[in-house]
């Protein structure tokens, strides 16, 4: 795909007394690189990019970021479009198939999320041998993993049953995660109803109990379809490029999703919407004097970072994070809650950040994560399954980026090179000698 934006321009590189000519690739919305397939054929020579903040990995048609210019773009589609006109459901068929659907494209797709609702009872059983306290990440990726034992129409061939695979997964990620808290509290199971939409199924079954009935609230059901559709895709972020490099070794797509889902779970990717929530408490239980935090996160001799700020690719506002800010407002005054203390300090916290020259010189602003856990709080779901929702939300864009790398004809198995510093050859030394 990518040949058909090779430029006729070329890059130039002179090394050791020889030049080099490497061709230009431009991207549909302008972004330029040097296409340095053949520099080490050519040359001898290899690129090195620690984090890859410079290194494309492949060529996509599914989501576009502009981080100067703080644009998200789904297949073409503007992020504040899809969040303000659109289900979650409809966008995953978005970012998968790579166009909005009809009405009946939407149906049918949704059908078959109902049909999948449920995870084979064998599976229920797992969750009685997590030990109590587990890790909500660690229980989906295991279930995820293994969902491939279950269903194993990935040994065909998986593009013949990509569109079931998307809908198995979309639709029983959120059984697991529902399921997965109920657990965790001792609280029997609720399952899914086909008379539910996607959000409003996920939220009874979070929140139904057979002592207790759960009245769904639209403002929470709109709110959630919101956050899932701006956790939707993201590029080549680390998860997203974890699911590539995982699945370009021919590795089934559950695996991949789930090799996707550990890498999510750091705090300094997607497991930073649950750091922000633990920050923001620690703070208020500690007075409120954020000021000491901001301190620490300027020391350079002090590893603490303002978690919810910063960005590898936006220098500036993450959209998402502005129409999220907006969903608070919205989300806490449906629920009566007039000031939520943590959201007044993330907003004393943001307008102090934004006008500090340490952030400002870097071109630091705050990412999704630094109100989605307030919303996710408000709606009841505990700040230890905060990445599961990210990770729910993100699921889309990983299948769509698997979909798009199993399917590419140039493809091949990631293997980056490195520079080795390591000793030179040395003579063995036997153990009697050492
Ligand atoms: C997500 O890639 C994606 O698209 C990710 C994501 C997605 O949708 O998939 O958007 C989701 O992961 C959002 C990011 C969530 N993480 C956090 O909020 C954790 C806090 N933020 C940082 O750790 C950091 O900003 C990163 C990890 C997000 C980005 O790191 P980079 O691009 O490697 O930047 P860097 O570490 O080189 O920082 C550049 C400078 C450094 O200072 P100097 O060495 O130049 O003096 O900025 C400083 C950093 O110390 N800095 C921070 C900071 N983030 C960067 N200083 C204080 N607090 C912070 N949060």
């Amino acid at each position: 795909m990518i040949d058909r934006f090779t430029t006729d321009r070329k890059a130039t590189l002179t090394v050791d007394g020889r030049t080099f000519e490497l061709p230009i690739v431009e991207g549909s919305e302008g972004e330029k690189a040097i296409d340095i397939r053949m520099l080490r054929g050519k040359s001898g020579y290899i690129t090195l990019d620690t984090g890859f903040m410079n290194t494309g990995s492949c060529s996509s048609d599914i989501t576009f970021l502009d981080g100067e210019n703080g644009v998200l773009l789904y297949r073409g589609y503007a992020i504040e479009d899809l969040a303000g006109n659109c289900s979650f459901i409809e966008v995953a068929y978005l970012l998968i198939n790579g166009h909005l659907p009809t009405r009946d494209q939407l149906r049918d797709f949704s059908e078959l999320l109902g049909l999948f609702a449920l995870i084979h009872e064998d599976m229920v059983h797992f969750f009685d041998r997590f030990p109590p306290g587990a890790s909500p990440m660690s229980i989906l990726s295991s279930m995820v993993s293994c969902l491939c034992n279950f269903y194993p129409e990935m040994n065909e061939n998986p593009m013949d049953n990509i569109d079931m695979m998307a809908a198995r997964l979309i639709s029983k990620v959120r059984t697991i995660a529902a399921f997965s808290y109920k657990k965790s509290l001792g609280a029997p199971l609720v399952y899914p109803r086909h008379d539910l939409s996607y959000c409003a199924n996920f939220l009874n079954m979070m929140f139904d109990s057979p002592v207790r009935s759960y009245e769904v609230n639209s403002t929470m059901v709109r709110a959630l379809n919101q956050l899932l559709i701006l956790h939707g895709d993201h590029e080549q972020n680390c998860s997203t490029a974890t699911v590539r490099m995982v699945g370009s070794a021919r590795v089934n797509l559950y695996a991949s999703i789930s090799a996707g889902i550990n890498a999510l779970w750091g705090p300094l990717h997607g497991g930073a919407n649950q750091a922000v929530m633990e920050m923001l408490e620690d703070i208020h239980a500690s007075g409120g004097d954020y000021k000491k935090y901001i301190a620490r996160a300027k020391n350079p001799d002090d590893p603490f970072r303002l978690v919810g700020f910063g960005h590898r690719v936006y220098k500036t506002f993450d959209p998402r994070s502005r129409i999220i800010k907006k969903a608070c407002d919205d989300v806490l005054a449906s629920l009566g809650i007039n000031n939520d203390p943590l959201l007044e300090l993330a907003k004393e916290i943001e307008e102090v950040v934004l006008k500090d020259e340490y952030f400002i010189e870097r071109n630091l602003y705050p990412n999704v994560d630094f109100y989605s856990g307030i919303i996710y709080r408000a709606m009841g779901i505990p700040v230890d399954m905060f990445t599961v929702m990210f990770a729910l939300g993100r699921l889309p864009g990983w299948i769509a980026h698997w979909k798009e790398m199993w399917d590419d004809p140039n493809g091949r198995i990631s293997r980056p090179r490195q520079v080795y510093v390591g000793p030179s050859q040395r003579d063995f030394v036997d153990i009697g000698q050492r």
